[in-house]
């Protein structure tokens, strides 16, 4: 069995505790794409632990985890999180491997990220990771490879390949020294991409997205949005095998969130706003940066998932919205005098005004009120639901 967990909107729907409980029954979790822009909190009751760049394998379950060349890698970022979970539970470090062909992200990606995005018109509001710079690089065919780390005298060459480039003075030897030593301490993780996919094709993968499909760089709200395609259509290049899935489970949370800049139809700002965020602990698990709330769009639900191949959806943090008296849900946008309730492209969001259904209210998950609103949700949007999740921890979910 080959499955994707794909977020329906701008991230932060709560994947990384969905495929924690989903690979119970699966070989391996792979990881495709993005790099520490993405944030997933796992609480598994006893502790929690915070991913960025290791997949959200189930690690009481000694499942395996990959991160495919279509990630960038941190190598700061990787070894403090393997230092954790090495902590956590001492076996979970021999069951990662990592692409040699990942990329790896330079320090200097960090710094000129943020140079770049505070020199735009309009900022997208990037994690300052330096995301983007890491696949820009990596296309304009200047960027580091793990494997590049093997011949250290080459390695320094391309660093001093790609200050050139970039027109900034930097210690080669300082940079090349800090990445080695980290490097160093994953060198028995690493895999040929091709070795990768003969030990796994065969095996059931759970292939893990980062971010949603409202941040893919092709169909989301560009230009704000991510720079890989965090949708599943990424999972072929980010895995670097043709694999054929055999479903693609898109997580939605029962509201919205986003952030960083970009169009947000629903939003709500001030205290309701505030309320939805204080609620849902809405805060950044990779930035901390507080993240903009407001209610389910189904306009915008309804265009991922033409787009995403979603064969079934899974509801996520509805216990949130417990003993609020009435819900809003968008289910159209007025338009120049028009009402819609399709988008063919996302061209005008930024000009949409949002019509709202008000759906009672519930004060459980259990209630028939909540019943009610998921079986309007699935007929509105022609889809059913697998499972839901009622609450933060890895097994409160129920499966429907
Ligand atoms: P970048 O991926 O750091 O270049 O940031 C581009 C946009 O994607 C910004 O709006 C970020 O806030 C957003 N973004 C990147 N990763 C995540 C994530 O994991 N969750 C939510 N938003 C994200």
């Amino acid at each position: 069995m080959k499955t994707a967990v794909v977020g329906l909107q701008w991230g932060d729907e709560g994947k990384g505790k969905i495929v924690t409980y989903l690979s119970r029954n699966y070989d391996c979790v792979v990881r495709y794409s993005g790099g520490s822009n993405a944030g997933h909190t796992v609480d598994y009751g006893d502790f929690k632990i915070v991913h960025h760049l290791l997949p959200s394998a189930d690690l009481k379950k000694q499942k395996m985890m990959y991160i495919g060349p279509g990630v960038v890698v941190d190598l700061d970022v990787l070894t403090e999180e393997i230092e954790q979970i090495d902590q956590l539970l001492p076996h979970a470090r021999s069951l990662l491997r990592i692409s040699r062909q990942a990329h790896v992200v330079l320090p200097i990606y960090k710094m000129l990220d943020e140079k770049i995005d505070g020199s735009r018109l309009s900022a997208i509001g990037t994690t300052r990771r330096g995301i983007g710079l890491s696949y820009a690089n990596r296309a304009l065919r200047c960027g580091l490879r793990l494997q590049d780390l093997e011949n250290p005298s080459r390695a320094k060459n391309f660093i001093e390949e790609l200050a050139g480039i970039w027109q900034i003075k930097i210690d080669a030897q300082e940079i090349l020294h800090e990445l080695l030593a980290k490097y160093e301490s994953i060198q028995d993780l690493l895999i040929d991409s091709t070795n990768a996919v003969r030990n796994l094709k065969d095996k059931d993968l759970l292939f893990e997205g980062t971010q949603g499909v409202l941040l893919d760089v092709d169909v989301g709200t560009y230009p704000y949005v991510t720079s890989t395609n965090c949708s599943s259509t990424g999972i072929q290049s980010g895995f670097a095998y043709p694999v054929k899935l055999d479903q693609i489970l898109g997580v939605m949370k029962a509201y919205t969130t986003r952030v960083g800049e970009g169009p947000f139809p629903t939003e709500l700002t001030g205290e309701e706003g505030e309320k939805l965020r204080r609620l849902g602990g809405e805060y950044g698990a990779t930035t901390g940066r507080p993240r903009r709330c407001g209610w389910l769009d189904l306009v915008l639900l309804r265009y991922v998932l033409e787009l995403s191949g979603c064969t079934s959806l899974i509801l996520t943090k509805a216990d949130i919205l417990s003993g609020y008296e009435k819900i809003p849900v968008c289910v159209a946008y007025k338009i120049r005098g028009r009402v819609i309730d399709k988008l063919d492209n996302l061209e005008f969001v930024d000009q949409v005004e949002p019509v709202y259904e008000l759906f009672d209210g519930w004060k459980s998950l259990q209630s028939v009120e909540f019943e009610r609103f998921v079986a309007k949700i699935e007929k509105e949007i022609g889809m059913r639901f697998s499972h839901i999740s009622t609450g933060p921890r890895v097994d409160e979910i129920i499966e429907i």
